[in-house]
């Protein structure tokens, strides 16, 4: 065996195989490779067996050019390795899509409001907002809510221990938006159409059904010759665009202070187009709101300038017509941030 140039021609091989892979190598070219000139059946063990029968004068000088070649071959293989694992980790880090950091959104309540709201802007309403802690006088006084009135006593309003004012009274928080009609008018001249979200408190207990704060959204409009019909109107185009199109409503007959005549208001049962079902407790119908036309002592408090002016006002709260919507069973959901209720929306 001409050992010598079989060690020359590997070490050619070995030039050019760096030569030809210098750029990229996939680690099965890699592995065959090795298994070539590394292995059991590769040239190298074959220059070791010569080896063993090799002339004695030989051997000294062909067993290091041997462990020299073989030597070569490996550092290239483990080096080549190396760099592949590298390679991999850097295109891994390039092109994995990274997780994307949680986003998150509007609360289904500030969503409800939003779209409540943006319904009667498009029907020409404003939109305000109000103190969320109020006097008595707008609180119930200038609604024609008569100082006996059970909603005045303590154990359904939150009173502010902080001294009353002469004039409006004890400090208390809102126990509903309705005290925004007078605010607004108070300030802005006839005619005017104003809708007003906002949080409201009162101490009840908690359960499926109350909560000690919650959102309503009142709504008014007063102009000259405003009449019931006028209200019927609007709420129903409200009911159609914030429930479904052909949606029916029915007014009953009610009480509410500063309000005359005051009516509530049920929808027709979607789910069974008014036949009977569990969700509306087989009546058909459903109450969404309460509303009126404004009453005549709530004019009293107004600036003169309202003087012949007539007006309807309305007022729902937000979260049931949000579970109504969607068939959410308990208004202690919408408070206790569980992500897996909340992103639902
Ligand atoms: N303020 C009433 C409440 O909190 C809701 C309401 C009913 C508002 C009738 C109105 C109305 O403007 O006309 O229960």
């Amino acid at each position: 065996m001409d050992w010598k140039k079989e060690i020359q021609i590997l070490e050619e091989t070995l030039e050019q195989l760096k030569a030809r892979y210098a750029d990229r190598i996939d680690l099965k070219t890699l592995e065959e490779l090795r298994v070539k000139f590394l292995g059991k059946k590769g040239p190298i063990k074959a220059l070791f067996d010569f080896l063993k029968i090799a002339p004695k004068d030989e051997k000294r000088e062909l067993g290091q050019a041997v462990n020299r070649i073989k030597g070569l071959f490996e550092s290239w293989i483990v080096e080549m390795r190396q760099s592949l694992e590298y390679h991999e980790e850097e295109i891994r880090d390039l092109t994995v899509p990274s997780r994307l950091p949680s986003l998150g959104h509007r609360h289904i309540i500030t969503q409800t409001i939003d779209e409540i709201t943006s319904v009667f802007k498009g029907l020409g309403f404003a939109i305000a907002t109000g103190p969320e802690i109020e006097q008595e006088y707008y609180n119930f006084t200038a609604l024609n809510i008569d100082i006996t009135h059970p909603s005045r006593d303590a154990f359904d309003t939150f009173y502010l221990k902080i001294p009353p004012d002469k004039k409006k009274g004890k400090f208390l928080l809102r126990s509903h938006t309705s005290p925004m009609q007078v605010r607004i008018m108070e300030a802005i001249s006839p005619p005017v159409a104003a809708i007003v979200p906002g949080r409201v408190y009162r101490p009840d207990a908690v359960d499926a059904s109350h909560s000690f704060m919650f959102h309503q959204i009142e709504g008014f409009l007063v102009d000259k010759a405003v009449k019931f019909s006028h209200l019927k109107g609007v709420l129903l185009e409200f009911a159609r665009r914030y429930f479904y199109e052909d949606v029916k409503l029915r007014f009953r007959p009610h009480y509410f202070p500063f309000t005359e005549p005051s009516a509530e208001v049920d929808i027709s049962c979607q789910l069974c187009k008014g036949e009977g079902c569990s969700a509306c407790k087989q009546t058909g119908w459903i109450e969404v709101l309460g509303c009126g036309m404004i009453h005549p002592n709530v004019f009293k408090h107004l600036p003169s300038e309202y003087e012949g002016y007539t007006g309807f006002a309305f007022g729902m709260g937000v979260e049931r017509l949000c579970m109504l919507k969607y068939g959410i069973p308990d208004i202690r959901l919408f408070y206790s941030n569980d992500l897996r209720f909340l992103s639902q929306f």
